[in-house]
């Protein structure tokens, strides 16, 4: 594997969850297989669990870590081609990411959308940017359109716990103050799909996510129809994709409380944090028997390290 940057990256996904759940339980068994060689980890956006679990799955095969908190630390980067950078950008993403390249064997690249322009932040031109020049293998740690080592660390979770072949997984909007990126959403629901589980979305008119996300799955207004016999319920706030970046309600009536659990097949319930209590999700429920997220957030080391291992196998 060279690049990690949606499910269409990945071979054979049943395989790379087996992988994964073989790691959680052995996590030191490659532990020299990354020996010698360095992962650089570039933030452009804040991050408590993808930085500190894909530095923890590098560690566990042996590799050296480097960090970058670009947005902070490094030089105010350019993204355009052919312009004279007379402004305030300062070094050229060409040669940044080329920089990079020489002193890492593996990238992992964090890049939100703006929410200004979809056609920019569709066409993930910062991210694409890195691939093209960086000549190294590159892992998203969330791109502008998807979050894809989240989403596998969902599946991983699904797997475990999951009582039948093929599950009733709901992935439902839930209301926020400040406008969200789809990424989070759009990678679930391209990695439910391909997981081949029973995948409903549901979301209040006006939410609708990019139908290239949505593929088969049934969509619903209505979340109590969509809830009804669940046996996961994924929350996820996102903005706007066709009055791109907006927020079109404040959501009254969707936030997933306990009453509403009582719909589900007592569904497991999970959430990528950070998660704004009482108004994503009720305290009731994150302190309750039927949370995941903290299972969500433990699988996110053994998606990471499966990804690392398959780059440094050069699968
Ligand atoms: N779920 C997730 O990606 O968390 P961070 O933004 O803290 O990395």
């Amino acid at each position: 594997m060279k690049l990690f940057s949606s499910v269409h990256d990945v071979n054979d996904l049943n395989q790379l969850v087996s992988e994964a759940i073989q790691l959680k339980a052995s996590p030191f068994a490659f532990e020299n297989l990354g020996k010698h060689k360095t992962i650089g980890l570039i933030f452009l956006n804040p991050s408590l669990r993808t930085r500190l679990s894909t530095q923890k799955a590098a560690m566990n095969l042996g590799m050296q870590v480097m960090v970058m908190n670009m947005d902070k630390e490094g030089w105010a980067l350019e993204t355009r081609d052919g312009v004279i950078m007379n402004g305030t950008t300062v070094e050229h993403i060409r040669e940044a990411a080329g920089v990079m390249g020489e002193y890492c064997d593996i990238i992992g690249i964090r890049s939100f959308p703006g929410l200004k322009d979809r056609e920019e932040d569709y066409s993930e031109l910062i991210f694409n940017k890195f691939v093209q020049f960086a000549g190294c293998p590159i892992v998203s740690l969330e791109s502008a359109t998807r979050h894809p080592l989240q989403s596998l660390a969902d599946v991983i979770t699904i797997e475990e716990l999951k009582k039948t072949t093929k599950p009733k997984v709901v992935l439902t909007w839930a209301p926020h103050v400040k406008p969200l990126p789809q990424a989070v959403a759009n990678s679930f629901a391209e990695w439910m799909n391909k997981a081949d589980y029973e995948f409903v979305i549901t979301h209040p008119e006006g939410y609708d996510l990019a139908p290239e996300f949505v593929g088969n799955a049934m969509v619903t207004n209505n979340q109590d129809e969509a809830l009804a016999g669940a046996d996961f319920v994924y929350v996820k706030n996102w903005s706007s994709y066709n009055d791109y970046g907006k927020i079109l309600t404040e959501g009254e009536g969707w936030m997933l409380t306990n009453e509403k659990l009582k719909l589900t097949n007592n569904a497991g319930v999970m959430h990528c944090l950070p998660v704004r209590r009482g108004l994503e999700l009720s305290h009731e429920i994150l302190d309750g028997p039927n949370s995941l997220v903290l299972n969500q957030a433990n699988n996110r080391v053994w998606a990471a390290q499966a990804v690392l291992k398959q780059m440094l196998e050069g699968k």
